[in-house]
């Protein structure tokens, strides 16, 4: 009896473990307050996504800093307005924004930030957009993100 209890729970981690898949994402920013790409696709069958920030300029994070927050798009524009309030020691966001997805972390020329995250806060075919908080850039710097084939 716990023989077999302990091969199904081993049966059960192991099929679990084939059906995870990290798909990873990259995108560059620069300088002149552009990212790379307005649109990122992440396949219906990713279960936890691995997204790279790099920044390729020069300028410091206090004059030119990009982060990459993603939120419904529904959210984004006020979430960008209450990380202005938050400051630049905050990265430009309100601290534990539910409204929140993903986010790196706030960088400058030269650096790069990761973040993982599970695909299950996300809804195949839903409405999401990935910006920028920095003060003045989030107009400007964003694009969608689609979840789904
Ligand atoms: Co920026």
């Amino acid at each position: 009896m716990i023989r077999s209890t302990l091969l199904a729970a081993a049966a059960l981690l192991l099929s679990s473990q084939l059906q995870a898949k990290t798909c990873e994402l990259e995108i560059d920013s620069t300088d002149q307050m552009t990212f790379s790409t307005k649109e990122m696709k992440v396949a219906s069958d990713c279960t936890e996504v691995k997204l790279t920030l790099t920044h390729s300029g020069k300028m410091p994070k206090t004059a030119m800093g990009h982060n990459w927050v993603l939120t419904a798009t529904a959210d984004y524009q006020a979430v960008a307005q209450d990380g202005l309030k938050a400051g630049v020691a905050n990265d430009y966001l309100q601290a534990d924004d539910a409204r929140v997805i993903a986010h790196t972390k706030l960088i400058g020329g030269g650096e790069s930030d990761s973040v993982t995250f599970s695909t299950s806060a996300l809804q195949k075919g839903g409405d999401y957009t990935f910006f920028c908080s920095f003060p003045g850039h989030w107009a400007i710097m964003k694009g969608v993100l689609v979840f789904g084939d």
